[in-house]
């Protein structure tokens, strides 16, 4: 069973969400994965709970990041692969509310985005690198440990079941409406994780069923093994729109700043804010969403790179906001160095390459009543050129039959990507 079309609706309009990253490992401050790439214990992990103190956690600040980018929801990582819960689980000791901090990050997370006016998400770890049944394999910090191994040898999953459906059901029950549930991850089909596991060792399909039953409405990704109601490419962007057994399917592609989900303090490896600008473009034209992450550091606060970052994404939100908020694909292929998107009867053209004094686009001849630039408003006009006509000195032709001509100033406007709003004569 899968979300309705009217459930998908505010995902598919939103089209930015903010992913959050954020517990004991933002202290270690080298990626989310440490504890398994320095095959930590638990004990060699416990003073990052000890000293889990983020005295500038301020949930409403992200969400505040998160809206002036022109996003839509936040999800938050209230459980990562080491197991630690953000909220008050009354399943495990491991919380948040053992640390210094001791309060419900949940709960204001939750409540922060919802005074922003922001869908709710919550990313949920099937994985589990500290609970005590959960069987040791090729993802665990102790993997390599022939001592722990043996000790550990008769761990049954089916032991870890209950309390993974059980913590799902409280972050279901306690916090009001969930808008969405991003579950990580499934791989029995991985070579390079032996003991692989995947929807039967989660009882996908119960869990399925309970979320179903607790809150029918909300979105769920497709990362426990079975289908869920979007796929999410990771890391790496589609080339065409994603299917599912040849069906297009609503897709969001997961994306880091610089490679590391958890705040990072010495990678310097990031992407520039045009890239990233370039990549919610790319995605929508192809009727994708993108969940663009930031990792808080220890004191919960955004990096200032980080915030830079969004920052410039929101001022060039802030001016084309229009060509990506419930936009998708267009029915023209798009010229080299261009992305289409469509909404209504807005044709949208962003301008990877600025070209030179003209905008050629073809299949568009009769079909644009305006045409203008995003950022200023300022008119665009169409040069007629007769299709026979050949080229010849100052005089531009030999152009395809139908193509539509547009002037463009020399100097490109001032903003990572130029965009055309066109005016369509009819809604497509
Ligand atoms: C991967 C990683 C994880 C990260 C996630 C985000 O599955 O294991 O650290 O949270 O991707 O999608």
């Amino acid at each position: 069973m899968t979300a309705s079309a009217a459930e998908m609706a505010w995902f598919t309009e939103a089209r930015l969400g903010m992913f959050v990253h954020w517990g004991l490992y933002s202290l270690a401050a080298r990626h989310e994965w440490v504890k398994n790439r320095e095959r930590m214990t638990d004990a060699d992990y416990e003073p990052y709970r000890e000293h889990f103190d983020p005295d500038r956690y301020d949930p409403r600040a992200w969400a505040r990041t998160a809206k002036a980018a022109g996003a839509g929801y936040v999800v938050l990582t209230a459980k990562h692969h080491d197991g630690f819960c953000l909220w008050d689980s009354k399943l495990t000791d491991y919380t948040v509310m053992n640390t210094p901090y001791g309060r419900d990050a949940v709960a204001e997370f939750v409540e922060a985005c919802r005074a922003e006016g922001l869908r709710v998400g919550i990313y949920y770890s099937l994985i589990d690198w500290h609970h005590e049944a959960f069987p040791v394999d090729g993802t665990h910090p102790q993997r390599d440990d022939e001592e722990f191994k043996a000790a550990t040898a008769d761990r049954d999953v089916r032991d870890y079941q209950p309390y993974l459906h059980g913590q799902v059901r409280e972050l279901l029950t306690e916090y009001g409406r969930i808008d969405y549930l991003f579950f990580d991850f499934s791989y029995t089909h991985r070579v390079d994780y032996w003991g692989g596991k995947g929807a039967e060792d989660w009882d996908a399909e119960g869990l399925m069923a309970l979320i179903r039953e607790l809150q029918p409405h909300v979105i769920v990704n497709d990362r426990m093994g079975i289908p869920g109601d979007i796929v999410t490419p990771e890391q790496y962007q589609p080339l065409e729109p994603m299917r599912r057994d040849g069906v297009e399917v609503p897709w969001e592609a997961c994306q880091t700043l610089n490679g590391s989900w958890g705040y990072d303090r010495d990678n310097l490896d990031v992407k520039s804010p045009e890239s990233l600008i370039r990549l919610l473009i790319d995605g929508v034209s192809k009727n994708g969403n993108l969940l663009l992450n930031v990792g808080p550091d220890g004191r919960g606060r955004i990096d200032r790179t980080a915030q830079r970052t969004f920052d410039e994404i929101a001022a060039w939100m802030d001016d084309h906001a229009r060509s990506i908020h419930g936009a998708g694909p267009a029915p023209w292929q798009a010229p080299t160095g261009t992305r289409y998107t469509l909404r209504g009867d807005r044709l949208y053209v962003h301008l990877f390459d600025w070209p030179f004094k003209h905008l050629h686009l073809p299949g568009l001849a009769g079909k644009v009543r305006y045409a203008q630039l995003m950022s200023d408003a300022s008119e665009l006009v169409p040069v007629h050129i007769d299709p026979n006509r050949p080229a010849q000195n100052t005089l531009m032709g030999g152009l395809p039959e139908g193509t539509y001509t547009l002037q463009l100033p020399v100097q490109r406007p001032d903003t990572p990507v130029p965009v055309v709003e066109l005016f369509l004569t009819d809604p497509v």
